[in-house]
């Protein structure tokens, strides 16, 4: 069969990194969105996010021809055999579940312009059973009917790595309902399974539901050994060794098990609550009930890190100069969404404490949500006089930071690595009190 053309419904983090390197690998892609300025800046050739490589790939795509932007859900319609949903599904306001009025009004938007043959397929991070409840809508509303078929291929990018994952994931998901959806993914990502990227092919349901357990065992993972820090705190034993000791053990590995400040970011917090209130309403909550443990020993390491700089700062925060470095969720990005950086950055801030933030990449997101904090030019600059450093983002420059030149500007060298990133032999020698979660 023809190669399809295809249409990236959704042009933010995913959808925007999908339909760059869909073109890049030759196929003819259509990006939509419903944010007009969003598609203008792409168009122009600016990525609206932080991420590495994208920027040279959107000129190379926007170059040679094969990739548009438009806002115009009737000539994606016309345009499109393989349509991607990229649109986000956030937490509800108010509840654990995950909002699905983006992905209802695209498909819907879609659905009604639909006049012939077509592959609808789904990458959003959605509550099982959402592909299903989506086949019946676009049926219903496409006039092309019982011609319209969806399927569901899971994402697994992570940011900062987005466009290797894209171009070379560790494997792709294909959930399908026919032999001829099975064929059309096949086709739409055809230069992929050329590199012998596996690829399993399964039900709907099993698809949606492989995206939240493999982030769901992500987050236990990074929890279980923070939870372990815990009682090394309460033992004076050191969590770093313990982790470095569990990981020779190639039934654990070492990858997802670095103990600190914990997960946060757009995907891990979200969606484990989500399937926590997808799993109640399937009247099967008991068997995820664990995920609720998980997400409170990833919200106390938040606690505790404010407790251990509380702690240096010889007991109360009020007045002191807190110099805190990182506000991204994690290295590598200028995503704050659930930023465990910031938000302890911001309760010490609530508890009094003057607080200068510096990251290599965020600041301005930042400082959009939070005006109330102060930003510094540099770390040097931020840690200026500060009582007590603390390190929230293991950014490289970070852990290239010379201990002795950073000793010269703060007012007491006394710093909480709340990543596990210095070396602390190194920070001592220098004459800093250096302080991490579940080490002595
Ligand atoms: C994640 C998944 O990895 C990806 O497959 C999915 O599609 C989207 O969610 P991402 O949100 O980019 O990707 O972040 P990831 O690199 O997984 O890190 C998640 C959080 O865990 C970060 O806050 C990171 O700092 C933290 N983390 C990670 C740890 O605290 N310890 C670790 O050992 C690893």
């Amino acid at each position: 069969m023809n190669t399809p053309r295809l249409t990236v419904i959704g042009t933010g983090y995913l959808g925007a990194t999908h339909a760059i390197c869909m073109a890049v690998l030759g196929f003819e892609v259509l990006g939509v969105d419903v944010d007009q300025a969003k598609i203008d800046r792409l168009a122009s050739g600016e990525v609206p996010f932080f991420e590495p490589g994208l920027p040279e790939l959107l000129a190379k795509a926007l170059e040679s021809g094969r990739l548009r932007f438009t806002t115009s859900f009737e000539e994606a319609a016309a345009f499109g055999d393989v349509h991607f949903i990229c649109v986000g599904t956030p937490q509800k306001q108010g509840s654990h579940a995950a909002d699905m009025t983006y992905v209802d009004a695209s498909v819907a938007a879609l659905a009604k312009h639909l006049t012939r043959k077509a592959l609808v397929v789904g990458k959003s991070t959605v509550p099982v059973g959402t592909a299903a409840r989506l086949t019946a809508m676009v049926k219903e509303l496409a006039p092309a009917g019982d011609e319209i078929e969806l399927a569901w291929n899971p994402e697994f990018l992570r940011e900062g790595f987005a466009v290797e994952d894209t171009m070379r994931p560790d494997r792709l998901v294909f959930g399908v309902a026919s032999a001829w959806a099975e064929e059309r993914l096949r086709a739409a990502f055809e230069p992929v399974l050329a590199q012998d990227v596996p690829v399993k092919v399964t039900d709907l349901a099993t698809a949606e539901l492989v995206k939240v357990a493999a982030n769901s065992f992500l987050a236990t993972k990074i929890s279980y050994i923070n939870a372990m820090a815990e009682v090394c705190e309460a033992t004076g034993a050191d969590v770093s060794d313990l982790a470095e000791a569990l990981a020779f053990d190639t039934r654990i590995g070492g990858r997802f098990l670095r103990p600190g400040l914990g997960f946060g970011g757009g995907c891990l917090p979200k969606d484990i609550r989500a399937f926590m209130a997808r799993a109640e309403e399937l009247g099967v909550g008991q068997a995820v009930g664990f995920l609720r443990e998980i997400d409170g020993i990833n919200q106390r390491r938040r606690a505790r890190t404010v407790d251990l700089v509380t702690e240096l700062a010889g007991g109360d925060v009020r007045g002191k100069k807190i110099a805190a470095l990182g506000a991204a969720f994690k290295p590598n990005s200028d995503d704050i969404r659930d930023a465990p950086a910031l938000d302890v950055a911001s309760t010490l801030h609530r508890l009094g404490a003057e607080v200068t933030v510096f990251d290599p990449a965020a600041m301005e997101n930042a400082k959009r949500v939070h005006p109330e904090l102060t930003y510094g030019e540099n770390a040097l600059d931020a840690a200026a006089g500060a009582d007590v450093v603390v390190l929230l983002t293991e950014w490289t420059e970070f852990r290239e930071i010379d201990p002795a030149a950073m000793a010269a500007v703060v007012g007491t060298a006394a710093i909480v690595d709340g990543r596990h990133a210095l070396e602390p032999a190194e920070w001592r020698a220098a004459g800093w009190e250096y302080r991490a979660l579940g080490r002595p």
